[in-house]
């Protein structure tokens, strides 16, 4: 109950970086398997799990592996003014980035997998932000990511889509 009390969009972030069990834990919520079979802590259409978080730090970017619960480096790169062209994403330590793999909506037209790729995401939004409530920190989802740009950078393939940004970190000022 409190966490959906406190739920809200926050739009002014610390630089400070999240610990490492923080950041566990946000993505384990966000996206982590939570039964014996892979299933995990959102719902997803025909459980395509077509979803993966990529993550956007100062020092680089990552993709989370919800089946190792586990996080690999794909680049050097600070991508964040891609990841938000908002500016106080700019300088906040973390950005997800929800990217739709189509190629795992088999059997689906592609106005289907536009529509249940959209609903799906809304659930892992949701479950970061009710986490971050529960955790007083700041986040916010947006549609404001260089999708173009940033795909290119993160040499994404045609049938990956960027569909929304949500930026995390400890509240501003
Ligand atoms: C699909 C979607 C896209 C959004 N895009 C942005 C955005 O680009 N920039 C932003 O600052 N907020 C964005 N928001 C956050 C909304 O502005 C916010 O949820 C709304 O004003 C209600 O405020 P609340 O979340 O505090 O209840 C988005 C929200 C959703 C659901």
């Amino acid at each position: 109950m409190e966490a959906l009390q406190n739920r809200r969009s926050q739009r002014s972030f610390s630089e400070k970086e999240l610990p490492l069990q923080t950041l566990s834990n946000l993505l384990w919520a966000a996206y982590g398997v939570n039964r014996p079979g892979g299933k995990r802590t959102v719902p997803s259409a025909m459980g395509w799990n077509e979803f993966d978080i990529y993550l956007v730090q100062s020092d680089g970017w990552y993709l989370y592996h919800p089946t190792e619960h586990s996080l690999v480096k794909k680049g050097n790169t600070d991508l964040r003014t891609l990841a938000c062209t908002q500016k106080y994403g700019q300088t906040a330590p973390l950005n997800l980035i929800y990217v739709a793999n189509y190629s795992r909506m088999e059997n689906a037209e592609p106005d289907e997998k536009q529509l249940y790729a959209a609903m799906d995401v809304g659930f892992i939004s949701q479950n970061v932000y009710l986490f971050c409530a529960s955790q007083r920190l700041a986040t916010v989802v947006r549609a404001t990511v260089d999708k173009e740009n940033l795909r290119e950078k993160m040499n994404l393939q045609p049938k990956q889509h960027i569909l929304l940004g949500q930026t995390v970190g400890y509240p501003g000022e």
